[in-house]
């Protein structure tokens, strides 16, 4: 029904005669002369109409409104000297209305189409139809689909094959709840949607079919997190023959390819490695931000004959004291320490200590309990300056590690030591592989030990044998991409022998009886001879978010749920029919309100 797009015309095409499909985006009128900006998704045109030259059509202007959807055909012309808008591409011309068609009116929206608006979110995604209308949320949409197609041309140009896995699937343990189905004709039974397709691209390798890729949607029933939606879109890939260098270079090599389509931006290849144990000890997380330095350092050696109790009762227990130094912290106040104190507590430390290194020495709530020999010694090692304050968190090793590691991002916020993201500058995008997980980590609430990643993850083979003796030392050859501070893709090389596999579900709680009745169908698989392979999935909505420059991956997703997982347009998760549920066999139980 059109010519052009609203976004289209420019000076070169004075004189032609067009025809625009859109929304009115506002509608001016000036003294007998009615101006309507009609936008599309590809931008926006000034139309203006003369009660004098084409009556009728401004006769159906005179009632348009703003978001009316409308048709209108006419002439471009330049506008006249002056009233020029060089802020918009199609700023030099107007068309001259001589026909226009209503194809729909509209009630006032909820909210303006702008790219500024001050609405609340709960808003927007009930009207999610009309949030999408703005042209950043159409920016957003855009990325999303040329960041897919990167995706599928580069895996395509790699010789990889795009195979569809099943959604309806059976419960495995993956490390978040399962989203169940209940079967209508298997009464009692449930499917359950897949959290990603693990298990059957890697049944693809058994099948041979070599470099498998998917652009995927999973489901996962986890609490809310501005990086994570209950259904999300991974890049799934697997390749056999395949060591972890080839995975990485694959992953390397796909990212290349999306920067450079999406933002133009030259990313360096290889991205710099760094095993768990190092990123936790240095950064306190398993996906560093690498935009700032902020490095913790190690204490325990300082503190190792404290006189102070909390840190004996800590250390006599295996714990152990990490330290962060804060430029310029002996300016802080009380206040401003304990906020940060507030951040460890919520990460798990027991408290936090610190010391200032001022210029009348040192001074801090701890420093009178420690001796002499601590303080130049924390100094020393934390290579403190006069003006520099010491961050000190004594506790379990973990524990230590990750609630400073937390304080350390909210001490960079603080510090505002993270740079304003520049989209088309290198420098502005931090990628880093993380390796070497250990295999299984110790669950105290269940008393037993859980898979870093997941239970198919292969231990290195220097490693294998104390998988009986110290299976917290074992390291998987697993690999996280991580790209300022988020974890934007993660895998490894799999276990492809049956015998191993049996093994790592014994060590994870998995007996034989229960390893049969979930997994049996996958490892009968490696019977029939399986090559080693290995793969990745990688956060499509993280990455897009990422690059259009938002926090939440809800802006670059269509329809997403809200915080509180439910969908504010449809009204889902809802009650259903009794009907529906007698044909399921569910009965419901309802627990009473809190
Ligand atoms: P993993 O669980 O690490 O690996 O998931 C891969 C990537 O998917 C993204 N992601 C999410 N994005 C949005 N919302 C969520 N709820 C969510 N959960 C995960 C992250 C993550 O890095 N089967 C393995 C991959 C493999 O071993 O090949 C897997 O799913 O960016």
């Amino acid at each position: 029904m059109r010519s052009h797009w609203c976004g289209e015309l420019r000076a070169s095409d004075v004189g032609k005669q067009v025809t625009l499909n859109g929304w009115v985006h506002r509608r001016r009128d000036h003294g007998g002369v009615i101006f309507l900006d009609l936008r599309d998704r590809e931008g926006v045109t000034q139309v203006v109409l003369h009660p004098q030259e084409q009556p009728e059509a401004y006769g159906i202007a005179e009632a348009v409104r703003s978001e009316y959807v409308l048709g209108i055909t006419g002439v471009v012309r330049a506008r006249i000297p002056g009233a020029e808008n060089p802020k918009m591409v199609t700023g030099e011309i107007e068309v001259a209305a001589e026909a226009i068609e209503i194809f729909a009116k509209a009630q006032t929206p909820p909210f303006q189409i702008e790219d500024r608006i001050e609405v609340k979110e709960e808003t927007r995604l009930k009207y999610r139809y009309i949030d999408l209308r703005r042209p950043e949320m159409q920016r957003g949409l855009k990325m999303r689909h040329e960041v897919i197609k990167a995706i599928r041309d580069f895996f395509d140009g790699e010789q990889f094959i795009e195979v569809e896995t099943p959604m309806l699937n059976k419960s495995t343990p993956e490390g978040a709840r399962d989203y169940l189905v209940p079967s209508r004709l298997q009464p009692g039974s449930f499917f359950a949607l897949q959290q990603s397709p693990q298990l059957f691209k890697q049944l693809l390798m058994v099948a041979g079919l070599d470099r498998y890729y998917q652009v995927v949607r999973c489901f996962r029933d986890e609490d809310p997190r501005a990086d994570r939606q209950p259904d999300f879109t991974q890049l799934d890939m697997e390749v056999s023959f395949a060591d972890e260098a080839e995975v990485r270079r694959l992953t390397e090599q796909m990212f290349v390819s999306i920067m450079q389509r999406t933002l133009g931006v030259a990313i360096e290849t290889p991205f710099p490695q760094m095993t768990y144990d190092e990123a936790l000890d240095t950064y306190g997380s398993d996906k560093p931000d690498l935009r700032f330095g902020l490095p913790m350092v190690d204490l325990t050696k300082v503190f190792a004959g404290t006189g102070v109790q909390m840190f004996q009762n800590a250390l006599s227990k295996g714990g152990a004291v990490k330290g962060l130094r804060v430029p310029t912290g002996a300016g802080f106040s009380r206040k401003e320490f304990e906020a940060l104190v507030g951040v460890a507590k919520t990460y798990g430390a027991g408290g936090m200590a610190w010391i200032l290194y001022g210029s009348g020495g040192a001074t801090g709530p701890l420093t009178k309990a420690l001796s002499a020999e601590e303080v130049e010694g924390v100094k020393q090692v934390s290579g403190a300056l006069e003006g520099d304050a010491v961050l000190i968190v004594c506790d379990a090793l973990r524990v230590a590690q990750r609630s400073l590691g937390e304080v350390r991002l909210a001490l960079a916020a603080k510090l505002g030591l993270r740079p304003e993201l520049a989209p088309t500058d290198p420098e502005s995008w931090k990628f880093l592989w993380v390796i070497d997980a250990p295999m299984v980590e110790w669950n105290p609430k269940e008393n037993r030990w859980d898979p870093t990643h997941h239970p198919f993850t292969a231990p290195h083979d220097t490693d294998v044998d104390l998988i009986e003796t110290d299976p917290g030392a074992v390291r998987s050859r697993a690999y996280d991409a991580v790209l300022n501070g988020s974890e934007v893709a993660g895998g490894s090389i799999r276990i492809h022998d049956p015998q191993m596999q049996r093994k790592v579900f014994g060590l994870i709680g998995i007996d034989e009886e229960k390893a049969e009745r979930m997994f049996g169908w996958f490892v009968d698989a490696y019977n029939y001879g399986a090559p080693p392979h290995g793969g990745i999935a990688a956060g499509v909505d993280r990455i897009v978010a990422m690059l259009a420059g938002k926090d939440n991956i809800r802006e670059v997703m269509a329809f997403p749920k809200s915080s509180a997982m439910t969908d504010l347009m449809t009204g889902a998760p809802d009650i259903v029919d009794q009907s529906l549920l007698d044909d399921l066999h569910v009965k419901v139980v309802v627990p009473p309100p809190d």
